[in-house]
């Protein structure tokens, strides 16, 4: 009696484990299947690292590129400083340390795409709660932004 059923709790185990083995081959086999699970995972991660926008990935050299951080400054001095300064809180946050604290593309998504990331990256979402200000998109190009963040980069490096 008990052999029997210890016999029958085996053979379901056995079955259930070759039945599971087949499913999970099946999927293997089955590449949107797969390759789609795949790509979720990294764009749920994407929302918090690199933010939401136009940017996905940027080169960013070793050194400092001292003229497009110049370039850069000019832009800030024209656009951003009537809302941010490096060392103090104004309308918006103090900007220095930003390179350290986020990611270049989380930066130029920032820069790019204010009201998006606002409503939907939690961290900007948490900065428009505390500032009580929604930043604006400042007529900047994408190479703009990329200038900008060349100039925060210098920033950091000397401060
Ligand atoms: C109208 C005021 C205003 C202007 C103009 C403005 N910002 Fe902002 N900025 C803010 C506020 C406020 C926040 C915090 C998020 C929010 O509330 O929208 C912010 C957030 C940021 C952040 C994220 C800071 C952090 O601590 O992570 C960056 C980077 C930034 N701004 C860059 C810029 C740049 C570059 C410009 C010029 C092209 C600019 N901002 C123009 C108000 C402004």
């Amino acid at each position: 009696m008990r052999t029997s059923k210890l016999l029958t709790i085996s053979v379901t185990v056995a079955l259930l484990f070759f039945t599971s083995c087949g499913g999970s081959s099946d999927q293997g086999s089955n590449d949107t299947g797969n390759s789609s699970s795949e790509t979720n995972t990294p764009k749920q991660e994407a929302v918090s690292d690199i933010g939401i926008g136009p940017i996905t990935h940027v080169e960013i050299g070793d050194e400092i590129d001292e003229q497009l951080a110049m370039h850069g400054k000019e832009i800030f001095e024209s656009k951003c400083t009537a809302c941010h300064q490096f060392d103090e809180r104004y309308v918006g946050p103090a900007l220095a340390g930003v390179t350290k604290k986020q990611k270049p593309e989380w930066i130029m998504n920032m820069i790019l795409n204010p009201e998006e990331m606002t409503k939907k990256d939690p961290t900007a979402k948490g900065l428009l709660g505390e500032y009580m200000t929604q930043m604006t998109l400042q007529d900047v190009s994408e190479e703009d932004a990329r200038a900008l963040l060349e100039y925060f980069r210098k920033y950091d490096a000397e401060h």
